[in-house]
């Protein structure tokens, strides 16, 4: 099969960047973990409703008996975590050792002063980076160092009940016309289910869309360029989506974990989601379509089918008091083990070797198919800048207009241009 785009050539010359920074490097004072001396880190992440974190946490502490992990659990929306975190850091706290940092936080946090550089681990440890998925590794990277190592990688897909249809759908016209048709079958409620509520998850969804018609926001140049047909196409697209009246009606108010209870359930044929969904509807304990679900790329528009880059990294609080046990830890879940675990919960490797293990592709069908990583490595990243998060705001707050009705997609799109002008200068 060939939905998946073609995949970009491996930067070497980020590894090369790396190198020469760690070589730079100053030493931090630094402790913990080392000679047996017991140590006790506390590793903060959005709630995991995939039970992924606990085995990881097992599994490295039988590794590394001196070496304790206490799991903070952070909220699930990741903007909300953010907030928590930035109150955290900029007042200097050692409290979390390692956090999961989502791949749109590094350029904002290594600028702030609140992560710690990887690069001296990393070339203390040889660790290979061109082993990993370049885009995840870009993600960490930020004025020429390693800030964050790659957790897993995310890329928006398309979810379909393999027993009510037969096909996926490959364009968006299409998915409007199955949602309509399907809504029903089989005890569904809605035809389909996206994220469409006022959070990071909608500028997620929105970039799919307007990807599919040409729209882009920035170039890469970094110049806005959001204000063009394909955007307001996109955005079309996606009114006429919420509006099908096959979506479900509180679909304002959809996030990730409302997409994935609302799945599991049964109760919608087609869904928008992260690769983590997949574990979730195979696990017989609490999902009633175990086995009865597909994964295929996202619809098509008139340009392109195009999935959202997200993803999750693990960096370490620069006020850290026991920076060598967190980056023990971090150094297990990225490496060879721990992505090996966390794959079997369906959270996608960024450790290329780890798609060749059977019990992995046994685990999640995708990872069998070499397209996958190509379609990963090819999804569209959000603006990489560390005024990220004015970025985001802008966008959620247009599109939510315009998917309420308050604006037309047209004036949307001319809103986020010139409010975007005033912040990417
Ligand atoms: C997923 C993605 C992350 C994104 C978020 C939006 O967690 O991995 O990158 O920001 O969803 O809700």
């Amino acid at each position: 099969m060939r939905w998946w785009k073609t995949f970009g050539a491996v930067s070497l010359a980020l590894v090369l960047v790396l190198v020469t920074a760690a070589c730079g490097a100053n030493s931090d004072s630094e402790s913990g973990g080392g000679d047996g001396e017991q140590v006790t880190i506390v590793y903060a992440r959005g709630k995991d409703d995939t039970g992924s974190t606990q085995e990881l946490v097992k599994a490295f502490e039988k590794k590394h008996p001196n070496i304790k992990v206490k799991f903070k659990e952070m909220p699930t929306d990741t903007g909300t975590s953010h907030d928590q975190y930035v109150t955290m850091l900029s007042a200097q706290s050692s409290e979390i050792d390692v956090m999961d940092v989502d791949v749109i936080w590094p350029a904002e946090f290594a600028q702030a002063g609140y992560l710690q550089d990887l690069d001296r681990f990393i070339l203390r440890d040889n660790i290979d980076m061109s082993q990993y998925i370049p885009g995840a590794v870009e993600a960490g990277n930020y004025n020429g160092k390693q800030w964050a190592m790659p957790k897993f990688i995310d890329a928006g897909l398309l979810y379909y009940r393999k027993d009510i249809v037969k096909e996926p759908p490959k364009t968006w016209d299409e998915l409007i016309e199955v949602a309509k048709k399907q809504k029903g079958k089989k005890g569904t409620k809605s035809g389909f289910v996206m994220q469409a509520a006022q959070y990071e998850g909608l500028v997620c969804n929105f970039i799919e869309f307007a990807g599919a018609y040409g729209g882009r926001i920035l170039d890469d140049k970094g110049n806005v360029v959001i204000n063009s047909p394909g955007t307001v196409k996109g955005l079309e697209k996606m009114i006429e989506v919420v509006k099908s009246g096959a979506v479900p009606g509180n679909i304002l108010a959809i996030k990730e974990p409302e997409t994935h209870t609302m799945y599991k359930e049964g109760e919608s044929v087609l869904a928008r989601n992260w690769p983590y969904m997949f574990s979730i509807l195979q696990n017989p304990d609490e999902s009633k379509v175990v086995d009865q679900v597909g994964v295929a790329p996202l619809p098509k528009g008139d340009k392109a089918s195009t999935a959202a880059l997200g993803g999750w990294m693990m960096g370490i609080n620069k006020y850290s008091k026991n920076k060598e046990a967190a980056w023990e830890f971090v150094k297990f879940v990225t490496g060879p083990e721990g992505q090996k675990i966390s794959a079997l919960y369906s959270h996608s490797p960024t450790y290329l070797p780890t798609y060749d293990d059977p019990e992995v592709q046994k685990a999640n069908p995708l990872y069998a198919d070499e397209n996958f990583v190509k379609g990963v490595s090819a999804a569209i990243p959000r603006p990489v800048s560390p005024e990220y998060p004015k970025i985001s705001e802008i966008i959620q707050v247009e599109v939510s207009n315009a998917l309420s009705g308050k604006v037309s997609a047209k004036e949307a799109v001319k809103n986020m241009e010139q409010q975007l002008k005033e912040v990417v200068k």
